[in-house]
């Protein structure tokens, strides 16, 4: 199965996409890691990339779309994956059509992630992760059961992103609803998008994802 999980900054893609992994073994995509891992690791993407997503803008589609179609190649990708923060134009949605197609492989649903813009940016100002396997906590909703201690795979240090602020957010927001939110009808037309409430707290999103998608609740 291959999937996209579409929303606004701050809605659950990364936190149920790393869910649904673990559950389903299939494999999360995110073009928001793959940059930062590109900037930290400052080769020539991660230096086009850099001051853009600090502005909270968007990357250019060539590279984001060139970094996909080298992802999707690999095999760990043969049995399912996700999409989390790609495509975010209807540029990026049109190759990645003639990508899946060149490859035979199909999009099997789309989920948009519905939350309302004035709890994102509480949810996105309190977010960090687990500086070792990226695993996804919140300062007020999301916990690790130890404090201090990672859930996943035991680390104790946490890491928080640099284009987590308030007045970045909202520039996130702003590219959102011009350049991503197209993609809904984009999607609606072909009959593959489904949608799930992304205020409901998150073993409730799982749930209703996991309907969406016909998996029997893990
Ligand atoms: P990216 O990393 O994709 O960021 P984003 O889309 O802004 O999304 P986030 O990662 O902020 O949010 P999320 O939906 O994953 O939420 P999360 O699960 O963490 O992109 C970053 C930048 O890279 C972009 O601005 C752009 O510059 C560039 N970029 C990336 N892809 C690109 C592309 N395709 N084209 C061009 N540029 C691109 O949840 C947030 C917090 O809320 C967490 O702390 C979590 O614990 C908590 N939470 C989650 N669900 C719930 C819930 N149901 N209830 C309560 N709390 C919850």
């Amino acid at each position: 199965m291959n999937l996209i999980l579409l929303g606004p900054p701050g809605a659950g893609k990364g936190t149920q996409a790393q869910r649904l992994e673990r559950a389903h073994g299939l494999v999360q995509l995110s073009t928001g890691d793959m940059l930062r891992a590109a900037v930290a690791a400052g080769s020539e993407v991660g230096k086009r990339a850099k001051a853009v997503m600090e502005a909270g803008q968007l990357v250019s589609d060539d590279i984001v779309v060139g970094i996909i179609a080298d992802r999707i190649a690999q095999d760990d990708c043969k049995g399912g994956f996700i999409l989390d923060g790609f495509p975010r134009t209807v540029a990026q949605a049109e190759a990645l059509d003639t990508m899946l197609a060149e490859r035979g492989m199909k999009l099997d649903k789309v989920i948009d992630m519905q939350v309302d813009d004035d709890i994102l940016v509480e949810r996105v100002s309190g977010r960090y992760t687990c500086a070792k396997c990226n695993a996804g906590y919140h300062d007020k909703f999301q916990q690790p059961k130890v404090a201090g201690v990672c859930d996943i795979c035991g680390g104790t240090e946490f890491k928080r992103r640099a284009d987590d602020n308030a007045e970045t957010v909202r520039s996130r927001l702003g590219a959102f609803h011009a350049q991503t939110a197209p993609l809904l009808p984009y999607y609606g037309a072909r009959g593959v998008l489904g949608t799930v409430d992304g205020m409901a707290p998150i073993d409730e999103v799982t749930r209703q994802i996991e309907a969406e998608l016909g998996f029997a609740a893990a």
